[in-house]
C-alpha cells in the first residue's frame, strides 16, 4: 500500500506525483497486489471520474472530529487500485498544498488512513510512505494503541525531497492518537515535532530517489544530517525511472507531431514551429526551456536574469521559454522580462501538463539550474524527446547527466549562479550551430533507457529485505 500526498494522474504538483503513479502502475503490471491511497482533493481528475464510498467514519484530531469517507475508483483505468480519503472540511479544495492548516490536513489524513486500515482488518506486506506528509505513519503504527494490529507490518519511507520536513510545535501533540508516551522522543528533532525525522527514525527502511542524493544529504540534509547518517544502515538510493508510456514521442497525443529516433529532426522541427508560433519566438534560433515549480530550490529565482543576459549576449539570436508556477516574486520577475525581451522570450505562469509535453517535444534544450534536485525527471523526459539537458551538477542530476565533454549527452555546470548557467547556455548555443554534432547527441539521448524496470527491481529487493 502506497500512501502519498500526490499520485499522477489524479493529483500532481511535481515529480512526487509522477513517481508514485508510475511505481504503482509497474508493480501492478508485474502482478503485485498494489494500491495507492491519497487525500480526496478537488482536482479535475477526481471531479471527472466516478468513485464509490466504501467506508465512512469520523477522524479525531485533538478536540475536533471530522467526518471522513474512503472512496474507491470505480473504473478510472489507472493500472492500480486507488483509494481516496475524503475529509471534506480539510481537503475539498483545489490546491494540494499551501494552506495554513496543512499540518492539520495531513495529520488527519494519516490518522484516517490508519483508522480505516484497522477497521478493515487490513493485511499488508508493506506500507510504503512518501515524503513528510505520510512520514508519521510508521511511528503511529508502532506506538499508537489503536493500531496494535498494524504494528508488525514493515514500513518503507521514500524521501523525494528532504527540504520539506513538516515541522510543528509540541502544542499540537494532542493531535496524536494515544500512544506509549515513553516514545515521545521519537517525534522530536530540533526542539519540535518533525514529520520527516519521525519517518527516518521509525520506518524500517528508507530510500532516496537517487544514489547521489543519499550521499549528499549526509552532508547537506537541511538540519537532518545526523539523522540521515544514523539511518544509513537502513537506507538505499534508488534512481527513479520515467513512465515510458506517458512520455513517448512516438505516441504522445499531447504533441503536434509524433516522431522517433530516426525522423526526430523533422518531428521536433514541427513541434518547435508550433511552440514558436504560440509564444512569438524565432524558429531559426535555439530554444531553451524551463519547466517546473518556480522556487529557489529549482534555481527559478535566477531565470529572469539568465534570460536577459543570454538574450543580450547573443543579440536576440536565442529563445528562452518558461513554464511553471510557484513563488509570487519569481513569477513577477519572469513576467517583467517580457517587456524587454519579447520575440526571444516568453513565459507561461501555470501548471499545464499538456503544454509541458509540447515543450519537451519542441525545444532544443531543457534547463535545470537546480540548487537541490533529489532526482529530477525533466532531464529524463528531455532525453526521451531528443531535447538536450543543461543541468547543474547536483543530486540525481549527477547520476543521470554526463557532460558531452566527458562522453555523455548533456551540458553540466557546477554553480547555481547566473554567470555559470549563462556559460552553460553559451555552450548549448555553440552546439546548436554544429548541426551534425547536435543530431548525434540528441539521438544518443533518445536511445538511453530510463524506464522503471531497474527501479522496480530495486524496490522489490528492498521490500523482500525488510519483510525478512
Ligand atoms: C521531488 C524532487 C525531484 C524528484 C521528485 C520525484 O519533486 O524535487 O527531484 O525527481 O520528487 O522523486
Amino acid at each position: 500500500m502506497h500512501i502519498s500526498a500526490e499520485c499522477y494522474p489524479v493529483a500532481k504538483v511535481g515529480g512526487l506525483g509522477d513517481v508514485v503513479g508510475t511505481i504503482a502502475k509497474h508493480q501492478f503490471k508485474a502482478k503485485h497486489n498494489v494500491s495507492v491511497v491519497i487525500p480526496c482533493y478537488e482536482t479535475k481528475f477526481i471531479k471527472e471520474h466516478e468513485f464509490e464510498t466504501i467506508h465512512s467514519s469520523k477522524v479525531k484530531l485533538g478536540h475536533f472530529n471530522f467526518p471522513f469517507s474512503v472512496r474507491k475508483g470505480v473504473n478510472p483505468d489507472l493500472g492500480f487500485d486507488l483509494f481516496l480519503i475524503a475529509i471534506p472540511e480539510l481537503f475539498d479544495r483545489s490546491d494540494i498544498y499551501g494552506y495554513k492548516d496543512d499540518i492539520e490536513r495531513f495529520m488527519a489524513f494519516q490518522i484516517a488512513t490508519l483508522d480505516w486500515f484497522v477497521s478493515q482488518d487490513s493485511q499488508f506486506d508493506i506500507i510504503h510512505c512518501h515524503d513528510h506528509h505520510t512520514a508519521i505513519i510508521p511511528f503511529m503504527m508502532q506506538q499508537a494503541f489503536n493500531y496494535e494490529t498494524l504494528k508488525a507490518i514493515p514500513s518503507l519511507l521514500t524521501v523525494h525531497n528532504a527540504l520539506y520536513q513538516g515541522q510543528f510545535g509540541f502544542d499540537k501533540l494532542h493531535y496524536f492518537p494515544n500512544y506509549d508516551l515513553s516514545k515521545t522522543h521519537q517525534l522530536e528533532w530540533g526542539g519540535c515535532i518533525n514529520s520527516l525525522a519521525v519517518g527516518l527514525k521509525c520506518a524500517r527502511a528508507i530510500t532516496t530517489v537517487s544514489p547521489n542524493y543519499l550521499n549528499e544529504i549526509n552532508h547537506i540534509g537541511y538540519g537532518l544530517e545526523t539523522l540521515f547518517n544514523q539511518s544509513r544502515y537502513k537506507s538505499r538510493g534508488i534512481l527513479n525511472g520515467i513512465d515510458n508510456e506517458v512520455w513517448n514521442p512516438k505516441k504522445d497525443i499531447l504533441i503536434t507531431l509524433n516522431y522517433n529516433e530516426d525522423d526526430f529532426e523533422f518531428g521536433k522541427q514541427k513541434n518547435k514551429e508550433k511552440l514558436c508560433n504560440l509564444f512569438n519566438l524565432n524558429i531559426e534560433y535555439p530554444l531553451i526551456s524551463f519547466v517546473g515549480r518556480l522556487y529557489e530550490e529549482k534555481g527559478a529565482d535566477l531565470l529572469a536574469e539568465i534570460a536577459r543576459k543570454t538574450i543580450v549576449r547573443n543579440n536576440n539570436k536565442i529563445n528562452i521559454l518558461i513554464l511553471g508556477s510557484g513563488n509570487k516574486d519569481i513569477e513577477e520577475s519572469l513576467n517583467l522580462v517580457l517587456n524587454d525581451c519579447a520575440g526571444s522570450y516568453n513565459v507561461c505562469i501555470e501548471f499545464n501538463e499538456k503544454l509541458a509535453h509540447q515543450i519537451y517535444a519542441g525545444s532544443d534544450f531543457i534547463l535545470m539550474p537546480s540548487r537541490i534536485e533529489s532526482c529530477g525527471l525533466n532531464q529524463m523526459y528531455g532525453y526521451r524527446y531528443g531535447t538536450i539537458p543543461i543541468v547543474r551538477r547536483t543530486g540525481g542530476l549527477i547520476d543521470t547527466v554526463i557532460d558531452i565533454n566527458e562522453g555523455g549527452y548533456g551540458i553540466c555546470h557546477d554553480q547555481a549562479t547566473v554567470e555559470d548557467v549563462c556559460n552553460a547556455i553559451q555552450r548549448a548555443y555553440e552546439l546548436y550551430q554544429d548541426k551534425e554534432k547536435i543530431k548525434i547527441i540528441a539521438k544518443s539521448g533518445m536511445m538511453l533507457n530510463h524506464s522503471w524496470e531497474n527501479a522496480y527491481q530495486e524496490y522489490l529487493k528492498m521490500y523482500n529485505l525488510i519483510i525478512k
